[in-house]
């Protein structure tokens, strides 16, 4: 028993949130923390039956989860949350910590500019408001009256909750190579480390609790905003092949590459340390192509290539090898 990280392998938008909310419920009603920086993530999760989640500020896991609280490291803008928890919440344990860092309309306004334009920033306020952070001047969630039912130490949540031998989830947002210390593409990188030492840290969870790191690997890259991407495909071949994205959080169409660079790999499992490997947008890129980009993943890498997302659904995730995830 123990913490289960879900850490994105290059540029997010991998399907995170429902590789998480897939574990949740694959587990005995864990708890679900949500770390990285902020709102600038979006989470879209689709189930057959018609239901679909969207969420910026709450856990994908929040599909299929009820008990999901906020990292302290993480940005919280207190009108989506409480959009959110009304929407997707109602009947469920929903914790914020009391440390996290406010975004306030006015960081917002403040990444309308350079950020926005130049760094394909979302402009959710996020950036700012964890360097407001850093200079010491934010409001914390706990001097927001509107929060004050939500709050929590979660960070005490977390390591209790695994000192009792439980399970937790600690679900990322962006991806390693955004990260603001480590990707070699400063300034295109988002406004703090992304990598499972950084998710572990956004919540406050010591290391010795960590039982397993699942790295989600995204079959065709995407990246939404400059930089980086090895292997990218034009708009219109993208089109042609019916695989276009757009951002969950701008409607940007996501530029996208047509497979995996297995050096970049090789440096985000460096980077992160995974137990576990899922790949995810296996439709996209083929069934069968992903199939042998699993083996020869598990042959390159000795990690075990253990969940596959092959379609848009929710029910579409499959597992390879029954109860190695849990292992
Ligand atoms: P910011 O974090 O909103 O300031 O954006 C900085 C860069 O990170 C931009 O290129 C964004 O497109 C990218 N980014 C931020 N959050 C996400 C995410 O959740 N998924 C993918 N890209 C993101
Ligand atoms: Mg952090």
């Amino acid at each position: 028993m123990g913490a289960t990280v879900v850490v994105d392998a290059f540029w997010g938008d991998s399907g995170k949130g429902k590789i998480a909310a897939y574990l949740a419920k694959r587990m005995d009603h864990p708890w679900c923390f949500r770390a990285g920086t902020g709102t600038n993530a979006g989470h879209s999760i689709y189930f057959k039956d018609g239901r679909t989640i969207k969420t910026h500020q709450l856990p994908g896991a929040i599909a299929t989860s009820d008990k999901v609280a906020i990292g302290s490291g993480v940005a919280v803008n207190p009108k989506i949350f409480l959009k959110e928890v009304e929407e997707y919440g109602q009947g469920k344990d929903i914790f914020v910590d009391l440390r996290c860092p406010v975004i306030l309309p006015e960081y917002i306004e403040q990444e309308q500019g350079r950020l926005k334009n130049e760094i394909g920033s979302t402009a959710s306020g996020t950036g700012v408001t964890l360097s407001e952070f850093k200079l010491r001047k934010v409001k914390q969630a706990k001097d927001i009256e509107e929060l004050v039912p939500y709050l929590c130490d979660n960070a005490l949540l977390a390591n209790m909750t695994c000192e009792a031998h439980k399970d937790i989830i600690i679900e990322g947002s962006q991806g390693t190579f955004l990260s603001l210390a480590l990707s070699y593409d400063y300034p295109y990188v988002t406004s703090d480390n992304c990598t499972t030492a950084a998710l572990v840290d956004d919540v406050g969870l010591n290391w010795q609790y960590i039982k397993n790191v699942i790295l989600v690997v995204k079959t065709m890259p995407t990246r939404v905003g400059p930089g980086f991407l090895p292997h990218e495909m034009g708009a219109k071949q993208i089109q042609s092949l019916k695989i276009e994205e757009y951002g969950v959080t701008t409607g940007r169409l996501r530029r996208k590459a047509r497979q995996i660079d297995m050096g970049l790999l090789a440096e985000s499992i460096m980077l992160n340390g995974p137990t576990q490997i899922a790949l995810t947008f296996c439709d996209h890129y083929g069934i069968t192509n992903s199939l042998i980009l699993a083996d020869t993943i598990e042959d390159h890498f000795n990690i075990p290539v253990t969940i596959l997302d092959k379609g848009k659904y929710f029910e579409d995730i499959e597992e390879r090898g029954y109860g190695a995830i849990l292992e």
